[in-house]
């Protein structure tokens, strides 16, 4: 018997690990520091963000996740275009998905979610998902997980514009991508070529 560890499925585990580590006994309450200012930057206050943020959760048709994420890029996905990233990127973002996916699929840094598929809170809470929403918003929620993501994104994102920088200054002064590894390969094709002709 074969067994096959499908994409869906381990989708499915990666989400599952995320959302249990965005918990902790006692959490909830109210974020601080740069996760606060940015929350209060693009959603205009923190009860607006959570207010959507249930909103998302609960209006996510069937299963699926609702999920914050920092979007540090302009990445189309229906036509796959994706220009240099700019200021106006760097913003935080309420998404749904479906069934496993994530936003990883789209790009985004993934920073809270939350399970909504019906077993996650059925025992506990029957068909109220909006009060399971709540109890995990009000005290389950660990903010220093959540803000510990936003400073790996926007590090990692920091990281991938100046690397996008790099190349691109160096496709405009019409350089290839790595000159010292041309050179190494042709080197070592030189020396290869040598040792042969020694060993005959
Ligand atoms: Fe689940």
């Amino acid at each position: 018997m074969f067994f096959f560890l499908s994409f869906t499925t381990r989708l499915q585990a990666w989400n599952h690990d995320f959302f249990w580590e965005s918990m902790k006994p006692g959490g909830g309450g109210k974020p601080s520091g740069d996760l606060l200012d940015l929350i209060e930057r693009d959603f205009g206050s923190f009860e607006r963000f959570i207010e959507e943020f249930k909103a998302a959760a609960a209006t996510q048709f069937g299963s699926g996740w609702a999920w914050l994420a920092y979007k540090a890029n302009r990445l189309d996905v229906e036509n796959a275009v994706n220009p240099w990233p700019s200021e106006k990127d760097k913003e935080l973002v309420i998404v749904k998905s479906p069934n496993a996916v994530n936003p990883l699929v789209w790009d985004y840094f993934p920073l809270l979610t939350i399970d909504v598929w019906e077993h996650a809170y059925y025992l506990d809470f029957q068909n109220r998902r909006p009060d399971y929403i709540s109890v995990f918003m009000e005290k389950l929620v660990s903010w220093e997980t959540v803000n510990t993501r936003l400073e790996k994104a926007k590090a990692r994102a920091a990281e991938r514009e100046m690397e996008e920088e790099r190349r691109r200054k160096e496709e405009e002064e019409g350089k290839p991508t790595n000159e010292e590894e041309d050179d190494d390969d042709l080197e070592m094709y030189v020396d290869n070529d040598n040792d042969d002709s020694e060993a005959e």
